[in-house]
């Protein structure tokens, strides 16, 4: 789970606002006017929610960290009290024997920094480093599995490009930054953990896809291509130490250029533990002149007639296996993490129960995928679910439930789906 998504609270005990808190104040930027204000309360819920976790038999916890709760302003003034909620959340997982799985940075920056220029700012990592250094310090005895970055393409793309999510800024410019912030972050990031925290086990998650062309004409081929850059190589290729994919692609050119990258190209690279892969669905393109740089559009799964979620997301656990192979070709890669799998269906609450069959057979399909790719020699440790609850899925509001708890909005009532229930009796067998 990520803090924005979940933790609620967002102006207690000394927490400062993030990018999102103030987003959602933007006229039409959250579908059906839900706020981020208090979520899943699970600032003040954790504990049941942790009893949750155990029941249904997961071994491992992961959540975010608010950066704007342990450190208001972004950089400086520490607030003890969000440092004292993370050691009770850390402690009860402990408690429970659960691993506690941190993600230092989940989307949710520090307004304060977002003021000074946020992931477009030249500063941002400095901040970061301070950030990390602090986490590190104050969780590193009891915490060991930090992840340090959550799809650096999805909130640069989503956030700095394209306007849809925090903090809402546009342009090629502030883009071709905050990329090039993000691939020195995770890196960055990594370093610090390696010399502050003994015995750490570290990663980064990438959102990845499996990229299709459309046809077999040369031009589909071309946009699926481009496409696949910066889906799947754009961040995961510097920190292997190979710098950014820019072959015949001009978009990658001037993101070098604009940032002088190649002199980045130590510095940008990092020897991760392991690698966290997120994939939801693949992606098919076809040749679009309308679309800058890329040249490439969507053609999504309603179109082509192909299952797909409530989200209109192409049901693929085939797809989810390529993904996992394609990391695992780098040959660098030690580990794979699937830091994320998981389905938004329309669930019904039909005499307190909800019999959501398609989330189950979603994970059933794409587990059976990950062990056939395990049973191929691709190295993978673990598979967590997204999400325990149902919580504020970003722009989309709380529409779109991801949960294998339903959660009622209103009165904050937690119900085990019958996914849960499914986890808990396949997990017993394990
Ligand atoms: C991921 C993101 C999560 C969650 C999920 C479902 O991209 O990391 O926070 O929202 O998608 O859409």
């Amino acid at each position: 789970m990520a803090a924005a998504q979940n933790e609620g609270a967002w102006n207690e005990d000394g927490r400062g606002p993030s990018i999102w808190d103030v987003f959602a104040r933007r006229q039409g930027k959250i579908k059906g006017k839900g706020k981020p204000y208090m979520a899943t309360d699970f600032y003040h819920r954790f504990k049941d929610d942790l009893l949750l976790v155990k029941a249904l038999g997961f071994n491992t916890f992961r959540f975010s960290i608010s950066w704007s709760r342990i450190m208001p302003d972004g950089s400086g003034k520490i607030n003890q009290a969000g440092i004292s909620f993370y050691h009770q959340l850390i402690d009860e997982c402990l408690k429970q024997d659960i691993t506690p799985f941190i993600t230092l940075y989940h989307w949710d920056l520090p307004q304060a920094l977002e003021q000074k220029g946020g992931w477009a700012s030249h500063l941002m990592n400095r901040w970061f480093i301070k950030y990390v250094s602090v986490c590190a310090t104050a969780f590193g005895d009891k915490v060991k599995n930090w992840i340090v970055l959550n799809e650096p393409f999805g909130f640069t793309s989503l956030g700095y490009m394209l306007g849809r999510h925090a903090p809402g800024k546009t342009g090629l410019d502030n883009y071709l930054k905050a990329i090039h912030h993000a691939a020195l972050a995770q890196a960055d990031g990594g370093r610090v953990l390696r010399s502050e925290v003994k015995n750490a086990y570290i990663g980064t998650s990438f959102s990845c896809s499996d990229v299709r062309p459309f046809t077999n004409k040369a031009e589909d081929i071309e946009a699926a291509r481009k496409t696949d850059i910066l889906l799947n190589r754009l961040f995961i290729e510097p920190l292997l130490g190979k710098g950014y994919p820019s072959e015949n692609f001009k978009l990658i050119e001037k993101l070098e250029l604009v940032n002088k990258s190649w002199k980045f190209t130590d510095r940008m690279r990092f020897d991760m533990d392991f690698i966290g892969v997120q994939n939801y669905f693949p992606v098919v393109v076809k040749h679009s002149p309308f679309i800058p740089y890329v040249n490439a559009t969507e053609v999504k799964a309603a179109t082509r007639k192909v299952p797909h979620t409530a989200m209109g997301w192409e049901i693929s656990p085939g797809g989810f296996y390529n993904v996992l192979k394609k990391f695992w070709k780098y040959g660098a890669v030690k580990e794979i993490i699937v830091t994320e799998s998981g389905a938004f269906f329309t669930d019904k609450m039909v005499n307190g129960q909800v019999a959501d069959e398609a989330r189950m057979h979603y994970h059933q399909q794409y587990l059976q995928a990950l062990l056939q790719a395990k049973k191929d020699g691709i190295k993978i440790k673990g598979y967590m679910a997204w999400t325990l609850t149902d919580n504020f899925e970003w722009s989309e509001g709380y529409h779109p439930r991801f949960g294998l708890v339903h959660i009622d909005f209103k009165t904050q009532l937690r119900t085990v789906k019958q996914s849960g229930y499914w986890f808990r009796d396949f997990l017993a067998d394990v």
